[in-house]
């Protein structure tokens, strides 16, 4: 049976649940791309009917950083709990399942194949289609689990790993315009507050580096440090922090010299230094996903009578200052703002289980135990999303008369 006519007779096969509700798909998200296990069960409606998340963070702040192997041994030693304990929590069985969706790319290789290994065991075990999901496609269509929006609409992904800005058409058409070409936001805050020290302090000791950032940065004055324009020069969307983040390390290192600070000592002035390096951030973000705007109207990309909307997603989207600076740019480029709760943000199960359920409803990516593709389906370390429109965006040439934030 192909697998398009498998998705059609399966969801065609409505089940009586034995709580009252009559549901005809369910299916189970598996995530374990960088370091937090997650799985959860969604219904078509976006209803999350149990989930579980191993977090890896307070490890990885230990070691100071994310060590692939020993992601991969904490996503081994939990996986089988966490896709328990959704399941359970869910109250549902296996059989019940349409199918079981997993993270395939991109991410860490060796944490990957973990959670594509652990879905496709269970899809052979208990006979249930398949399907490969790309880590950042579902990050983008989270919110639609949460609220009506049409396609097509922006997307921005900002994260530990990546970030991105695309125009999402449909559940599997992307059209990208602007990428990270280092560091990634999250990566630069998470590295800035590890050289800041800020785990140290006890106030700070559990959050993510882009989190402690975000605390210890309300006590600041954003323009205390200043900061360059990255990427000034280039008329893309596409994303610099790494000068960002030596700046802030230059500034580190006069701040440490000047004032003999001493290796279990902070800076003075960590605050302001903290809120003028996310201000730099935000800025940065905000021009791109400006010009990202003006080159979607000029290609006339978006329906010009409906409302536009701008979706901000992944780890760093939980950031309230720079939520608030995109914003205004929104307000000003006549936008509606749309972010998913911070738990939907960062990675978890729930995501991957929701863009199964639309790649599912759509009939496309669904894969039958049975069939050869199965056995060919694996991990992708690094993978782009969607038709790549950067050079277009670039030849387009567009000069942006900067929304001035107000901070
Ligand atoms: O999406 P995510 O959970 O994992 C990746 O796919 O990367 O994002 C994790 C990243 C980390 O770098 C973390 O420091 C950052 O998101 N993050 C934040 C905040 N909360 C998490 N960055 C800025 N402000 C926050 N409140
Ligand atoms: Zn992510």
């Amino acid at each position: 049976m192909n697998s398009r006519l498998f998705s059609l007779t399966k969801s065609l096969s409505r089940r009586r649940f034995h709580h009252t509700a009559v549901r005809t798909n369910v299916i189970m998200g598996i995530e374990t791309s960088c370091d937090d296990t997650g799985c959860a069960i969604v219904d078509s409606s976006g209803n999350i009917l149990g989930e579980c998340l191993n977090s890896q963070q307070q490890v990885h702040i230990n070691h100071g950083g994310i060590m692939p192997p020993v992601a991969k041994e904490l996503h081994e030693q939990h996986i089988e709990r966490v896709v328990n304990e959704a399941l359970m929590s869910s109250k549902l069985k296996f059989k019940e399942l349409n199918a079981i969706a997993a993270t395939v790319k991109p991410g860490l290789p060796m944490s990957l194949l973990v959670g594509m290994g652990y879905g496709k065991k269970l899809a052979r075990e208990h006979n249930k289609p398949f399907i490969p999901i790309h880590h950042m496609e579902a990050h983008a269509l989270t919110i639609r689990m949460i609220e009506k929006v049409k396609f097509p609409f922006l997307v921005l992904l900002i994260s530990g790993g990546h970030c991105l800005l695309n125009l999402v058409q449909d559940v599997d058409k992307f059209l990208l315009l602007g990428q990270s070409l280092d560091d990634a936001p999250g990566e630069a805050l998470d590295k800035f507050a590890r050289r800041m020290k800020l785990h140290i302090l006890q106030e700070y000791s559990s959050m993510s580096g882009g989190r402690a950032v975000e605390v210890a940065a309300t006590k600041g004055d954003p323009n205390a440090f200043e900061f360059p324009m990255s990427l000034a020069h280039y008329r893309d969307c596409n994303f610099s922090v790494a000068g960002l983040k030596n700046t802030a390390r230059k500034y580190i290192l006069k701040l440490e010299k000047t004032h003999e600070v001493e290796p279990d000592q902070i800076v003075p002035k960590m605050e302001d230094l903290c809120a003028s390096f996310q201000l730099s951030i935000a800025r940065h973000i905000c021009h791109r996903v400006q010009r990202a705007m003006e080159y979607v109207s000029l290609r006339e990309l978006l329906p010009p009578d409906e409302e536009k909307t701008l979706v901000v997603s992944g780890g760093v989207a939980c950031n309230k200052f720079i939520r608030g600076c995109v914003e205004q740019v929104c307000l000003e480029m006549g936008y509606r703002l749309l972010a998913p709760p911070p738990h939907l943000c960062t990675d978890n199960g729930a995501m991957i289980a929701w863009n199964g359920m639309e790649r599912w409803k759509a009939g496309k990516g669904v894969i039958d135990p049975s069939s050869p593709e199965f056995d060919e389906v694996d991990i992708q370390g690094r993978c782009i999303l969607g038709e790549d429109m950067r050079e277009d965006v670039a030849e387009a040439n567009i000069k942006c008369k900067w929304v001035k934030l107000k901070i």
